[in-house]
């Protein structure tokens, strides 16, 4: 069956069928479709196109194919054009010639905007439920290990103690800010296109508040050419995706190198790792090494659509038709993703006294020691220098800052005194640094309090 034909004398070519078909990817939308179906057969209803019980007739055959859908066995064989066209058929065997009319005054061109805006909407919702997740998955690793001091990096070279619940904080953030991102991503893809028609509006005086409302849209859009063309809302789906999954990746990143025999502060659990076919010892991050892959997969999903939807003309054509796989491969692996991190997040054990030594013998303590000395009355450019030419000292000499007693420092340079020594303790000088932000122990602490309030308060709207 096809949704046009009368204007050709011949079908279209086997080929031209297969390449232009969408069946075998669009049937993702089903339930988007029904639903949006049903919204506008009561619209067409309001109109007095379709009887009280012509309506009710097709509600119902649309309800019966919704529920036929659940069956993983539905399409096999349909060789409809895409999933608009095989609900009208499947409504056709249901009601007969009735279901010529649900397609009054509609044209597919808003209705895939209205599927896929019904499909993304219920999508996000699902991202941002999943991120609270990873969210609290880490919350509770910050809090098996409140005390925990790490070396902190720039460059991947250590450069400042930090407590383990600060650095964790440092991701809850960026998931924080990833829902933030979800949510205006959520709020451009709820608005109502239907009424549009094709590209000029609809010929039909429908009431598209009424539409809007019975489908939970709280506002309907603005311009009919605009529906037609546009799919920003689907980029800053795959936009808010591929932030997700750039996070993801990068703490992935830091976890594999956190958890090699080099650093060795944490391990990985079992149930996320993998073995060597060959090297019997091997014991590999690959739940964490498919995460960062898949952020590879998702920024591509973000450019295909961007780049196929530059310099079209206005206002539908044809090449929109590749948005959706970008938009379900985005959704799914980004949803796989989320919870795969959780579940790692889950098992990751920490071993504090690996990280605290890592802090120790390093120079983590130099900024605190010269930050002391000006605070000392020595102004900071010398107290850099003074310190500076206490670590090529101690580099040169192979001492770890442990190695140094008061009195040598003392003899070193004058401005140390006792007070600022004892800031060369990591432990020491991180709670030099209890401003808001900061990794100070009362600061991190008030700021784990908060993050807690922030999650229980997203859980509770
Ligand atoms: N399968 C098409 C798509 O997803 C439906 C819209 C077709 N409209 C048209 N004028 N050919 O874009």
């Amino acid at each position: 069956m096809k949704l046009w034909g009368g204007r050709f004398e011949t079908g279209p070519s086997q080929i031209f069928e297969e390449f232009s078909g969408s069946l075998h990817f669009d049937r993702n939308l089903i339930f988007a479709d029904t639903e949006g179906s049903k919204a506008f057969a009561r619209a067409l209803a309001r109109q007095g196109i379709l009887t009280g019980e012509e309506c009710d007739r097709l509600l119902a055959a649309f309800d019966e194919i919704a529920r036929e859908a659940q069956d993983p066995h539905y399409f096999d064989g349909a060789s409809d054009e895409d999933v608009h066209t095989f609900v009208i058929r499947k409504l056709g065997e249901k009601a007969g010639a009735l279901a010529g009319k649900i397609h009054t005054g509609r044209s597919r061109n808003e209705q895939v905007s209205l599927d896929l805006r019904l499909y993304l909407r219920a999508a996000v919702d699902t991202l941002l439920a999943e991120l609270t997740g990873l969210q609290s998955a880490l919350l509770d690793l910050a809090g098996r290990y409140p005390d925990a001091i790490i070396p902190g990096y720039t460059h991947l070279r250590r450069a400042q103690a930090v407590l383990w619940p600060h650095y964790l904080l440092a991701y809850f953030e960026m998931f924080a800010r990833d829902a933030d991102r979800l949510q205006q991503a959520r709020a451009r893809i709820n608005v109502m296109p239907l009424g549009s028609g094709a590209l000029a509006g609809s010929g039909f005086p429908f009431d598209r508040t009424a539409i809007a409302n019975d489908l939970g849209f709280p506002s309907i859009t603005r311009n009919s050419m605009d529906v037609s063309a546009d799919r920003d809302f689907a980029l800053d789906f795959l936009y808010a995706c591929s932030l997700i999954l750039l996070h993801l990746s990068r703490l992935a990143e830091d976890w594999i190198l956190y958890s090699t025999e080099e650093f060795a502060w944490i391990s990985l659990g079992d149930p996320v790792t993998s073995g060597s076919s060959l090297m019997p010892q091997k014991k590999n991050p690959d739940s964490l090494e498919l995460i960062r892959g898949k952020s590879g997969r998702v920024i591509g999903d973000l450019t295909a659509l961007l780049v196929t939807m530059k310099g079209l003309p206005s206002t539908y054509n044809r090449d929109m038709q590749e948005d959706k796989e970008p938009l379900f491969d985005a959704f799914h692996h980004t949803s796989g993703s989320l919870k795969m991190a959780k579940v790692v997040a889950d098992s990751v054990v920490l071993n504090p006294a690996k990280a605290l030594s890592a802090a120790e013998e390093s120079w983590v303590g130099a900024t605190d020691l010269a930050e002391q000395l000006a605070r000392q009355g020595v102004p900071f450019h010398r107290a850099h220098q003074i310190v500076g030419r206490l670590v090529l000292e101690s580099v040169k000499s192979g001492k770890k800052p442990g190695d140094w007693t008061a009195e040598q420092l003392q003899a070193f340079a004058p401005e140390f005194t006792p007070e600022a020594v004892r800031l060369l303790d990591p432990r020491e000088g991180m709670k030099t640094r209890e401003l808001p932000g900061g990794t100070g122990p009362n600061a991190v602490a008030a700021a784990l309090a908060q993050a807690k309030a922030r999650l229980r308060d997203l859980c509770s709207k």
